[in-house]
């Protein structure tokens, strides 16, 4: 079986800044050696935040459809399991089974307009 990676080396170029339309997010699957990691960016205009895919309900993908990662009005995150609800700066659980847990973040950047990892 594939080891779940919670991590990634800083420096792997992910997508262009244009690939996640502003507002939204976007699910990331990353193959290494070591094993493969499941993340998710949220982007807002020229910010960039990036999380583990990983409910801390749980311990599962967020998401039943891929990149619906956040509420229909696109201001908090939302697992699609039991309805956690997490912001998007900082990751904390707002609502919820979970809530005062938080998503584990995955430091990313833009640079040049490219979405990298940090
Ligand atoms: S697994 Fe996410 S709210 Fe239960």
């Amino acid at each position: 079986m594939t080891e779940r990676l919670t991590a990634t080396p800083p420096g792997i170029t992910l997508a262009p800044l244009t690939l996640i339309p502003d507002g939204k997010a976007r699910n990331f699957v990353l193959e290494m050696r070591a094993g493969r990691f499941h993340g998710f960016v949220v982007r807002q205009g020229d910010t960039v935040r990036g999380y583990v895919d990983r409910c801390p309900h749980m311990g599962v993908p967020m998401t039943q459809v891929l990149d619906d990662y956040l509420t229909p009005s696109g201001d908090l995150i939302a697992c699609s399991w039991h309805g956690a609800l997490f912001r998007i700066d900082d990751g904390v659980c707002v609502g919820g089974p979970c809530t005062g847990q938080a998503l584990t973040p995955w430091p990313v950047t833009l640079a040049d307009g490219t979405i990298t990892t940090a």
